[in-house]
């Protein structure tokens, strides 16, 4: 897995597993990475992450963890061993608002499992602000300011909405991973998202990995959607 611009990830924001492997096979040779987030994960726990590497696709996993460092660097630990067949998660959320300490935690012990299970180190990402959180003055401060935060204490990026996407890549260099969910492509609804872009706009702000869950999931054809959405994604990056 590479730190390409503009690869595509699907929210598979459904309630059960089996729901969760009928996109993966629905969308199967378009798509390669997979967010399970806190609905998917509560309903279905690790065995949701399994099935999923077990379909040969690579997992995200979006729980945003936000407590004292001792419960995170567990819970990190926890999530970094849910493997199969020697592969692992390749990515995990932390708040950013959980503080320097707490990230940090989360960082050593991401480590110190992926060294004990013998597979590939995931690359944790700081949760910034919200992008269903309006555009206030002062959010691309605040955004950049968690970003630094992530920065410092070693984390692989963080996510971010487009809007504040160039700043964090000036800001912070063409290493540090900008994961942007509300991508809408143009004339699709917003539903609860409110800091959205076009997939366009996103890679050329420097997004590494656009999520994108509703326009494709419950799309009357989630295979044409994804369709649409990469050939946008195509013409972007060329
Ligand atoms: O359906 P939609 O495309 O809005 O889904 C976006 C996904 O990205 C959801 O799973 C949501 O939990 C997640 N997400 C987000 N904003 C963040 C972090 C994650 O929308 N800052």
């Amino acid at each position: 897995m590479n730190k390409d611009k503009g690869q595509l990830i699907v929210a598979l924001d459904v309630g059960t597993l089996d729901e969760a492997k009928k996109l993966v096979y629905t969308l199967d040779g378009l798509v390669d990475i997979f967010k399970v987030g806190s609905q998917l994960f509560a309903s279905s726990g690790p065995e949701a992450v399994r099935s999923i590497l077990r379909l040969g696709k690579k997992v995200f996993l979006d729980l945003k963890f936000h407590d004292i460092p001792h419960t995170v660097a567990s819970a990190v630990r926890a999530v970094t061993a849910i493997t199969e067949s020697g592969q692992g998660i390749l990515m995990c959320t932390l708040h950013t608002l959980g503080g320097l300490e707490m990230l940090r935690s989360g960082v050593v012990a991401a480590q110190a499992q992926a060294q004990i299970g013998r597979i590939a180190k995931p690359w944790l990402v700081g949760i910034t602000v919200l992008t269903s959180e309006e555009k206030e003055d002062n959010i691309t401060g605040l955004v950049l300011e968690r970003a630094l935060l992530a920065k410092q204490a070693g984390l692989a990026g963080v996510v971010a909405s487009s809007q504040e996407a160039a700043l964090i890549r000036r800001e912070l260099g063409d290493d540090f991973l900008i994961v942007t969910p509300g991508i809408r492509p143009s004339g699709t609804a917003p539903d609860d998202q409110r800091r959205i872009t076009t997939p366009q706009d996103a890679i050329k702000n420097g997004s590494n990995f656009l999520v994108v869950g509703r326009p494709i999931i419950q799309a009357k054809n989630p295979a044409v959607a994804a369709k649409q959405i990469l050939e946008e994604i195509k013409t972007a990056v060329s």
